[in-house]
């Protein structure tokens, strides 16, 4: 592909991705306050910008098989873990920002048990079978993320059971 319109194909993933994330947030804020229509549209506009995030990566050929994908998920966590986190919560300290270092410690944590559940997650695939079967929750205030029994409170945050979603 040529350079120019692969860097355009890139912008616009990231673009409608963000915007796919920031709809869904809109969606819940008007579930919130009983706008329920209004979060269905803003659902609705989220699914598509989706659809288009979707066909641009794999315009970009980025869309490989199980093992690969893994891969490319592993090495944004690490990244994240060794690299982008402690540098953002290094300058959110030094500049005071209390609200950033809380954002950047919660998304730290989650990263590397994401890092771990992923290399074991690839191993499987790569052994040809598929992944565990049990249950997964997710802290919906931090993101801390558990494959087993809910915790009664979350390590990180220190919220109760209730915050957990299952998947
Ligand atoms: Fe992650
Ligand atoms: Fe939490």
């Amino acid at each position: 592909m040529r350079k120019m319109t692969e860097s355009h194909l890139a912008a616009a993933f990231a673009g409608e991705s963000q915007a796919h994330m920031r709809y869904l947030i809109f969606a819940q804020k008007a579930q919130e306050e009983g706008k329920s229509n209004l979060a269905r549209l803003f659902e609705a506009i989220a699914f598509a910008e989706r659809v288009h995030a979707t066909n641009h990566y794999r315009t970009l050929g980025n869309i490989k098989g199980n093992d690969e994908n893994l891969g490319v998920a592993i090495g944004g966590e690490i990244y994240e873990i060794e690299e982008m986190y402690p540098a953002y919560s290094d300058v959110a300290r030094t500049q005071g920002e209390r609200g950033a270092q809380l954002s950047f410690h919660y998304a730290l944590s989650a990263e590397k048990i994401h890092a771990q559940v992923y290399t074991q997650a690839q191993e499987a695939i790569r052994g040809g079978g598929d992944v565990p079967g049990g249950s997964i929750f997710i802290c919906s205030v931090c993101g801390h993320t558990v494959l087993g029994d809910v915790p009664e409170k979350c390590p990180v945050c220190g919220k109760g059971r209730e915050t957990f979603r299952q998947f």
